[in-house]
């Protein structure tokens, strides 16, 4: 079905236009890679998968709960609106967040997989290139995956949120070839993960569970390569171009913080929009949700050299600055074991289910010979 027919609300044009600045960079030498990014570059065609075979679409979901929200994660929770309800009213609710967040998801996969193109155009070196190119792959999946898991388990869509949009559109507006990483990789990424994640580990729902413990699979790459080509870039900037960086991630940190909270749902169901924020605002899950949104952010931009005084000092003020401090790569490595244990869980069950079935027919066989 087209998708214009599920949007919540109108997305009006059905094609957004970023007009482009910046260089494109061919490199004539090709026998000058990093090793740590060649080998990433491997990693990255070794570990294709295809949704359409690793994903059991099969799985049944119920879209007036698709996540298994409980009632505390629900920004109307406690509030005079939430006692109104029905129970129809709350299925139509999480149906509405689901949408609203998977197509945020969405979106963002589709700015990943044009940032990721977009590097592998303006980026200089060519084993950066390379690798941006299976990153490229890699999101396009992802896109793939989310746009069918709306369309056939949930059956709605919300268009874009203005502020990721904006975003998005600062990112690739600007010419410097690592505005996109720092961006895409680092910011809406690394906030990506962090909210992956949390649904991940609390869902109790099989379908969005394989979903986003395989998407994080790859997605923990992304972030190594954006670590890998900013360190070691941004160790040959002056401070004054160290400090635009920082000013423009404390920029899109506020930004996304404050203003990715899905106002857009409570609208939808007649709440005005200052007393949608309000409630958005006094949710104490939604805090906790929002500080833990910067988990993977924090030590990301520390790692990359972006930890000015005022960067530190906007951390303080979010009060995440402690997150700094946590272990990134074990983070990461966490990611694919997951997905492993995921993949080697469901292979043993096929296994179990193949092996009763044999055996179901050969005692079948023998009770006919018998
Ligand atoms: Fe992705
Ligand atoms: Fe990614």
């Amino acid at each position: 079905m087209p998708t214009f027919e599920l949007y919540s609300k109108d997305p009006e044009e059905p094609v957004w236009q970023v007009p482009a600045t910046g260089a494109a960079r061919f490199n004539w030498e090709y026998d000058d890679g990093r090793d740590r990014l060649l080998a990433l570059y491997q990693k990255g065609k070794d570990k294709q998968w295809d949704g359409q075979k690793r994903i059991d679409w099969e799985l049944e979901v119920d879209p007036y709960d698709p996540l298994g929200t409980p009632d505390e994660a629900m920004s109307l929770y406690g509030t005079r609106h939430w006692a109104k309800l029905t129970e129809r009213d709350k299925g139509e609710l999480r149906r509405h967040y689901a949408s609203w967040q998977f197509s945020q998801f969405l979106h963002g996969e589709q700015g990943a997989m044009i940032c990721a193109a977009r590097i592998v155009e303006s980026v200089p070196d060519l084993d950066a290139k390379f690798y941006s190119a299976t990153q490229t792959m890699d999101e396009a999946r992802h896109a793939e995956i989310y746009g069918r898991f709306l369309h056939e388990k949930i059956g709605l869509l919300y268009p874009i949120n203005d502020n990721l949009q904006a975003l998005l559109g600062d990112t690739l507006r600007d010419s410097r070839w690592d505005m996109p990483y720092l961006g895409m990789q680092v910011l809406i990424e690394g906030l990506a993960l962090a909210a992956f994640g949390m649904i991940r580990d609390t869902t109790d729902k099989p379908l969005p569970k394989q979903i986003l413990a395989y998407v994080m699979q790859d997605e923990a790459r992304h972030v190594a390569f954006g670590r890998m080509a900013l360190r070691d870039y941004y160790k040959q900037l002056t401070d004054a171009e160290l400090r635009e960086r920082e000013e423009f991630v404390i920029e899109g940190c506020y930004l996304m913080r404050d203003r990715l909270r899905g106002v857009e749902v409570l609208e939808n169901f007649g709440i005005p929009k200052a007393e949608a924020e309000a409630c958005s605002e006094q949710s104490e899950f939604l805090a906790l949700f929002r500080k833990l949104l910067f988990s993977r952010i924090v030590p990301c931009v520390k790692d990359i050299g972006l930890w000015g005084k005022r960067l530190q000092q906007a951390y303080v003020d979010m009060g995440v600055l402690e997150m700094g401090d946590s272990d990134l790569d074990l983070l990461m490595s966490e990611d694919e074991e997951i997905a492993e244990k995921l993949d080697a869980e469901r292979f043993a069950v096929e296994e179990r289910e193949r092996v009763a079935e044999v055996r179901g027919a050969i005692e079948a066989g023998q009770r006919i010979d018998g």
